[in-house]
């Protein structure tokens, strides 16, 4: 029989029960809002990457927190290979597509492993929170790595977060993750904005809808956690390929019948705190 995962690890407990600490807004931006799900490669760095661009699309001004340590993605999807600029207190985010964009990956060479302990983990979060530069900005949107570990937790007892979106497919094995991840951000009292259903389906030539993970699943995990369902995204082989070339789907293709998904997602974000 498998192993049942705990829901929380025990570092995690122990940190939970005790005092929670002031927490610190990022500078320089009116909101902060996390795209995560404990589940891994369900597309939460494409979701966070193609909303920062749509709500730059609406109006707003954007950046980008890329706080995947071990595996961060903005640098190969916004083709980004430059180091960012210090003037030994600060450093300057890196602006593309007019979006204002921070991640490790432009601090060390990308093919190099971060082999870190967890809190040179919170660590690096702790500067790109409070070191950057980050200017006059409506919106970061964080792009949070996979699980329920110490980024996560760093995020959520440290620094002040207006929302969550959580990512998911619809599988069964995503979902179970996905009910830990809800569960940590409840606990932990950071509000979920609602549920994304990514991946949902596949359009073939013949306009039928194929549900290549299984049905409902997203919406069902939703109202079983009294949270909202936001919508779903298919599966579509070109925002795949946009995101390996550096240049996400709202930005390659903004008329792009799933780019007018990203907008739709925009704009309830932006009703909802502007
Ligand atoms: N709607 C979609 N249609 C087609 N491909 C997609 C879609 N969403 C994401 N992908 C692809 O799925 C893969 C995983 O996406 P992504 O890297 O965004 O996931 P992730 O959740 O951030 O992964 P990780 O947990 O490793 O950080 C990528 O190759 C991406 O291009
Ligand atoms: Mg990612």
């Amino acid at each position: 029989m498998p192993k049942e995962k705990p829901e929380l690890s025990d570092a995690m407990r122990k940190k939970m029960s005790g005092k929670i600490t002031e927490k610190n807004p990022i500078k320089g931006t009116k909101f902060t809002i996390a795209i995560s799900s404990a589940k891994g490669g369900v597309g939460k760095s494409t979701f966070a990457t193609n909303l920062a661009l749509a709500l730059k699309v609406i109006g707003c001004k954007v950046g980008l927190l890329d706080a995947d340590i071990y595996g961060p993605s903005i640098p190969k999807m916004f083709n980004i290979n430059e180091k960012p600029k210090s003037d030994g207190q600060k450093l300057e985010p890196i602006t593309k597509y007019e979006i204002q964009c921070m991640s490790i990956g432009f601090l060390a060479d990308q093919q190099t492993p971060m082999i870190w302990r967890g809190p040179m983990v919170t660590s690096a979060i702790k500067t790109f929170t409070q070191k950057v530069d980050w200017k006059n900005l409506d919106f970061i949107i964080v792009d949070m790595p996979p699980g329920t570990g110490d980024t996560q937790l760093t995020f959520s007892q440290d620094i002040k977060m207006d929302g969550a979106i959580i990512v998911s497919t619809p599988q069964e094995v995503a979902l179970l993750d996905v009910k830990r991840g809800i569960k940590m951000f409840d606990k932990l009292g950071v509000k979920i904005l609602g549920l994304v259903d990514n991946m949902s389906f596949f359009k073939g030539d013949d306009g039928k809808k194929y549900k290549i993970f299984g049905e409902g699943g997203v919406k069902k995990t939703a109202d079983e956690f009294q949270k909202e369902f936001l919508g779903e995204i298919p599966i579509n082989p070109e925002v795949g390929k946009c995101g390996d070339e550096g240049k996400p789907i709202v930005e390659a293709n903004p008329d792009h019948e799933i780019s007018k998904i990203y907008l739709n997602f925009a704009n309830k974000i932006k009703s909802t705190y502007l």
